[in-house]
């Protein structure tokens, strides 16, 4: 069984820090979203993999390379414009070939991982398994309609009408005939080749699919509020350990990880779960509340944070609270209390978010 890892596309609603990065690269709980996916398809066995990239590629050859690092063989499939879904496995059959294969979504996170998936392909007889989760919104993505004895009846790309709260998760199985379904299908009204509209045209043509329900959370980190969420998620469920250095006098409760060469400074306060990462600088004065993830390098003194992802090498020292954010790397909050005129500077890149 070959493995294919999306991760192109343009990461649009994740602007502006999809603009200079690959939205795969971006962390949850300090690690790139691409690694939980990798490794989802290295816990159920898969070791030949695909990974589609679109315009955007950076830092993601660099972290993979050709995956000997994880035990795996990574080749890349190169897919200069996000023609959809369907398009990305039109685009990779040389590298797949006529053998069955799973389709991971880069940006989808799943407690449970892949490997139930496969084991459903791999001990039935179907053409094609999918995932589903049930969800609040479905317009918002390709759902399942199941008939009233609860059989696979069809499958719709955000639906207007109400027709089921049933979403395709981001794993997918197949085997080489959903070649021929991609082959008739037409590109839908927002030029891409849907992978919901070749499922339904496989399903029509007579092959067996087959439909699991999600255990346990998933997160489709399309939004900054998802990424969020899937940080909570994450952290939530990890093991966190502190190698860093922990000042008298700073207060550490809760699940918190600490990383190696990082100060954590006297009157500093650390509340779980949180990870701080290597060689970064807490306080003085700093307060890390829950759900947290501050990446390698970055400063927080003189602030409060909650809720929020702060990347490598950021500088926090604004004397305020900042809650439900994501700062990209190097990026500054500063206070500039002193400096008069007194008022928000702001230096923000194309569709930065700033509330106030
Ligand atoms: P989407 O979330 O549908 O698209 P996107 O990541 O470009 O984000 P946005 O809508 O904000 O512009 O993509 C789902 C996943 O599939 C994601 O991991 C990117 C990947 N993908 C491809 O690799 N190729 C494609 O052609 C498309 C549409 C998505």
């Amino acid at each position: 069984m070959k493995g294919l890892l999306l991760a192109g596309g343009h990461g649009t609603r994740l602007r502006p820090l999809t603009l200079t990065g690959n939205k795969h690269m971006l962390p949850i709980a300090n690690k790139p979203m691409i690694l939980y996916g990798l490794e989802h398809l290295m816990n159920a066995g898969v070791r030949d993999i695909g990974v589609v990239l679109g315009p955007i590629k950076e830092g993601v050859k660099e972290l993979l390379g050709d995956g000997s690092k994880f035990g795996v063989r990574i080749s890349y499939i190169d897919q200069p414009e996000p023609k959809g879904l369907a398009h990305a496995i039109l685009i990779s059959k040389g590298f797949l070939g006529d053998e069955p294969f799973v389709m991971y979504l880069g940006d989808n996170l799943l407690k449970q991982g892949a490997k139930p998936f496969l084991e459903a392909f791999e001990g039935g007889s179907s053409d094609c398994v999918v995932g589903a989760a049930r969800v609040r919104d479905p317009s918002r993505y390709g759902v399942v309609v199941f008939d009233e004895r609860g059989r696979v009846k069809r499958f719709v790309e955000k639906p207007k009408e109400p027709i089921s709260d049933w979403a395709l998760i981001g794993v997918y199985v197949f085997n080489h005939r959903i070649f021929d379904a991609i082959g008739r299908i037409r590109p839908s009204w927002r030029g891409e080749l849907e992978i919901t509209d070749a499922i339904q045209t496989l399903l029509k043509s007579g092959a067996k699919v087959d439909c699991r329900f999600v255990e346990g959370w998933w997160k489709d980190t399309g939004r900054p509020e998802d990424l969020l969420e899937a940080n909570q998620l994450v952290l939530g469920e990890m093991d966190l350990r502190i190698e860093g250095e922990v000042e008298p006098g700073a207060r550490i409760t809760g699940n918190v990880g600490i990383g190696e060469g990082t100060k954590v400074r006297e009157g500093a306060a650390i509340r779980g779960p949180a990870i701080i990462g290597r060689g970064c600088e807490i306080g003085p004065n700093a307060y890390i509340g829950p759900y947290t993830s501050i990446g390698d390098g970055a400063i927080v003194r003189n602030s409060e944070i909650e809720n929020s992802i702060v990347m490598g090498g950021a500088e926090i020292d604004c004397g305020r609270r900042i809650v439900d954010s994501l700062i990209g790397s190097r990026a500054k909050v500063l206070s500039q209390e002193r400096n008069l005129p007194k008022g928000l500077k702001l230096i923000l890149g194309d569709m930065t978010y700033v509330g106030v």
